[in-house]
């Protein structure tokens, strides 16, 4: 995905709650879950960390000679450890996450990504909708570090609205009418770099989401890289949606412990396509409702009762297991013990022999998700692999974990949205099903996770959740992509002022 030696910035621009952090996490985790090296670094954590948390309105006052140096100090030093993030990675996307609300701030980035040979695509979230940036406020911002322990929630309001005004007085939308006189082509490398006098932001890349996109100006987006980024900030949306998720019911290899193939579902598997309805209408009420299956007779015949609109995709088929496919765990072993050794040693990379590797389900699913980002309430009754590719999507779990996260049969996963993330409950029906998760194997447990700075979401779901109706919550992985280095996130709510 990521030609050897790319370097990208996607440098968020936009009024305080305007949803670039959450736009910024969105685009880490696609693109992490896509393979490519991402990190968030920001500068709200730079500044809680470097300065303090609890900065009232004054802080962000332009007319604040003191704090105006000391938020440049901060944007500063994000820079700087970006760059070096670079220097390790080699190639990979970082999310420079502030408001960078002014031309020059803009420049500076530019000037100093371009002398390290780091290509730089401003995006930029415009948003004029009062009712949505109050919304905004309080249900992000009240609860965000800045206003811990904070009783008084007007008084909170009236402090952010007007450290928006703050910003609002020197505020330039990113683009430019093209009347300045910076030279066309590629941007120049320092010294040659324009004056700020010269400096033309038509230009330079960038897209500008206008009011959630409603509108979007997309302005010399060059990469293949920057084009995805683009296509998928402009698929996300915000409207309230219920994501649902299933395996099809127990079917007839599953009782044999079968890989692949496409068989129908056992009398207990049956059962369960028979109560899903049930679960389905209490979870969802009268909210309308399309269903994505596979294109095996084991997905259609699951939801063969659902009364709503169903679409089949290849996409949602089972992993391939090639030459394996339709043999148990010790066929396998018996057969095939060298690649039998090879899956356990590197499960996500591993490919079957005429098949498909964990890996190359990511790849085919990547419209899925594209889709299921534009799209409101969605359920997909798949398969355990490819629920696993996708469930590492919304939790933001690694190569490492992910082809043995646990996604038990008879049982529906509910995604619910939080702040820049979310949270799966999951409802299981009690119909007996028998146990298809094999554990990775204790000889090739490795002890530390690539990408992983969090120790709290080692478990992604319980092995067995409460009856019908009680959800258990299952944590996702919190911001995998967060620069976690220097300084360490604060344990609240990211901001980038
Ligand atoms: P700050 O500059 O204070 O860090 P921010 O711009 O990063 O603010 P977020 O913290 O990301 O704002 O705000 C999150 C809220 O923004 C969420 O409630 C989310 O629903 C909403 N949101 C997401 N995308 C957009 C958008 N394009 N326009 C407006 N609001 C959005
Ligand atoms: O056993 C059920 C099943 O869906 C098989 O068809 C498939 O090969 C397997 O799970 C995938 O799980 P794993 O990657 O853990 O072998």
């Amino acid at each position: 995905m990521l030609a050897g030696g790319t370097r990208i910035v996607v440098v968020m621009v936009g009024l305080p709650a305007r949803g670039k952090t959450y736009i910024s996490y969105k685009v880490s985790r696609y693109l992490a879950w896509l393979g490519v090296n991402c990190r968030v670094f920001n500068v709200g954590e730079y500044r809680r960390k470097l300065i303090g948390a609890k900065m009232d309105h004054t802080f962000f006052d332009p007319r604040n000679a003191v704090a105006t140096e000391q938020r440049l100090a901060c944007a500063t030093h994000a820079l700087a450890d970006m760059l070096q993030w670079f220097e390790a990675v080699h190639n990979g996307v970082a999310i420079y996450d502030a408001t960078n609300s002014t031309r020059a701030r803009r420049k500076m980035i530019l000037d100093e990504c371009t002398r390290f040979g780091v290509e730089v695509m401003f995006c930029e979230s415009w948003c004029d909708d009062d009712d949505l940036i109050t919304a905004n406020i309080r249900e992000v911002k009240r609860t965000s570090p800045d206003y811990k322990g904070a009783k008084d929630i007007d008084a909170v309001m009236d402090d952010f609205r007007q450290r928006i005004e703050h910003y609002r007085e020197v505020y330039e939308p990113v683009g430019g009418d093209g009347t300045r006189p910076m030279a066309k082509g590629r941007y120049p490398l320092p010294p040659t770099a324009p004056t700020i006098a010269e400096y033309d932001e038509q230009q330079v890349s960038y897209v500008r989401k206008i009011n959630v996109g409603s509108q979007i100006v997309i302005n010399r987006i060059a990469s293949y890289l920057e084009s995805r980024i683009v296509y998928f900030v402009m698929n996300i949306h915000i409207a309230p949606r219920s994501v649902l998720f299933s395996r099809h019911g127990e079917s007839l290899y599953n009782l044999d412990q079968r890989l692949g193939g496409d068989p129908s579902l056992s009398p207990n598997g049956r059962k369960y396509a028979e109560a899903l309805p049930g679960l389905i209408s209490k979870l969802l009420g009268d909210q309308p409702l399309t269903i994505w299956t596979s294109t095996l007779k084991r997905t259609s015949e699951t939801t063969a009762g659902l009364p709503y609109k169903k679409m089949q995709w290849k996409a949602l088929d089972e992993l391939d297991a090639g030459l394996c496919d339709g043999l148990t765990y010790e066929d396998v072993e018996r057969a095939y013990p060298e690649e039998y050794a090879m899956r356990d040693e590197n499960k996500f990379e591993f490919r079957y022999r005429g098949g498909e590797s964990y890996r190359d389900v990511v790849l085919r699913l990547e419209p899925v998700i594209m889709e299921l980002e534009r799209q409101q309430n969605i359920m997909i009754v798949s398969h355990q692999a490819v629920l696993r590719c996708i469930y590492a999507y919304f939790l933001d779990i690694g190569p490492e974990e992910l082809p043995y996260l646990k996604i038990p049969l008879h049982t529906v996963m509910k995604l619910t949205w939080t702040a820049y993330g979310c949270d799966v409950q999951m409802y299981k029906i009690d119909i007996d099903a028998v146990d298809t998760h094999r554990a990775k194997p204790k000889a090739h447990r490795r002890t530390a996770r690539r990408g992983d700075s969090s120790p709290a979401s080692s478990r992604p779901m319980s092995a067995r959740s409460p009856a019908l109706g009680t959800p258990a919550v299952a944590s996702p992985r919190p911001r995998r992509g967060v620069a976690a280095s220097e300084p360490p996130a604060d344990d609240g709510v990211p901001s980038s002022l």
